[in-house]
């Protein structure tokens, strides 16, 4: 019988379906496995279902004779070593699609929760000092044709852009590659080059995957782009942007705010973060909606199933695997 390592608890109906036909491995403690345990646990596994928290790397692939298939909890897949598993004809998969209206969803609540000043507002009245309406009180920026500007037009960022409409916005873009005439037009989408996108928007949010091409994307330099009075969004990878430069910008106040829901060294906060009272912080939670889990921990579950059963799944993401 196959052997599957599952490196943190998943919804049951994924484990169900598993169960009976595999050998389940599953992590029970509450936290991510540790390298030891990662290491320990692939050693006989035919599959592995991971999480974006856990680094598979070559070493891990090394120890890893009997591996088939990696299938990763998550769109992105920058914690696994792509050439490492292709080169051993691992299929590596990904979950897209499944999370692309709930990313979008958080996206949203974070522009209108930095802009709208909804997290300092909510301590202020739990602190007791809220006395009435005032003019000036929690004064934030509009929405209303403002200039959203979109890095990656991919699922979730046409997800985003179609909220962004919806609000009365004006959608700039930048892509590796221009999108078709007729999505553009769909989104009213403007394509500029990245920069051009960078200076216009008064939010700006990154929906690109991460690769060591684009580490620190936005960078101090493009920072020094944005308005005074924009606002920068990010809910695709933390090392997109250089966080320490981010920090000393807002502190500055040279942007509005900034929403952040990754982060550079996650967990660890870059040092003075938790500080700024214009910036809210989420806690990776752009997929966490319980419908979306579970239809992420089934399309892994099910890319393991085809594997095993020498079919090709529905989202592999090294494709040359099956040349
Ligand atoms: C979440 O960050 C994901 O890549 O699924
Ligand atoms: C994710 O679903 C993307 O491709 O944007």
């Amino acid at each position: 019988m196959p052997t599957i390592f599952i490196t943190r608890k998943i919804p049951a109906e994924s484990l169900n379906m598993l169960e009976g036909r595999y050998r389940l491995k599953v992590n029970p403690a509450e936290r991510p496995v540790t390298r030891q345990e990662m290491l320990e646990g692939v050693k006989e596994a035919d599959a592995l279902l991971c999480m974006l928290t856990d680094k598979v790397n070559r070493e891990v692939i090394e120890k890893a004779s009997n591996l088939k298939v990696v299938a990763n909890m998550a769109v992105g897949v920058d914690n696994i070593d792509l050439e490492a598993c292709t080169a051993r004809g691992i299929v590596v998969t990904n979950t897209p699609g499944a999370l692309t209206e709930a990313t979008a969803d958080l996206t949203w609540a974070l522009l209108l929760a930095v802009t709208r000043r909804i997290v300092a507002g909510d301590r202020f009245v739990r602190a007791g000092n809220f006395n009435g309406w005032a003019p000036l009180l929690f004064v934030g920026g509009d929405l209303s044709g403002k200039t959203l500007g979109i890095i990656g037009m991919g699922r979730i960022g046409q997800a985003v852009a179609r909220r962004g409409l919806g609000f009365g916005m004006k959608i700039v873009y930048a892509k590796r590659e221009r999108l078709p005439l007729e999505v553009e037009k769909e989104f009213k989408a403007t394509y500029l080059p990245l920069d051009e996108v960078i200076r216009e928007a008064d939010y700006l949010t990154l929906h690109l995957p991460y690769y060591p091409e684009v580490h620190h994307l936005i960078n101090r330099k493009r920072l020094e782009m944005m308005k005074p009075t924009a606002y920068l969004i990010n809910t695709a990878r933390g090392a997109l942007i250089d966080e320490q430069a981010l920090v000393e910008h807002l502190k500055r106040h040279k942007i509005a705010g900034a929403a952040l829901d990754v982060y550079e060294n996650e967990p660890k906060l870059t040092p003075g973060l938790i500080e700024l009272d214009n910036a809210v912080l989420a806690p990776h939670t752009g997929s966490a909606t319980s419908s979306t889990r579970r239809a992420m921990a089934e399309m892994a579950a099910k890319s393991i199933v085809a594997v095993l059963s020498g079919v090709k799944p529905e989202h592999v993401v090294n494709p040359e695997v099956y040349d």
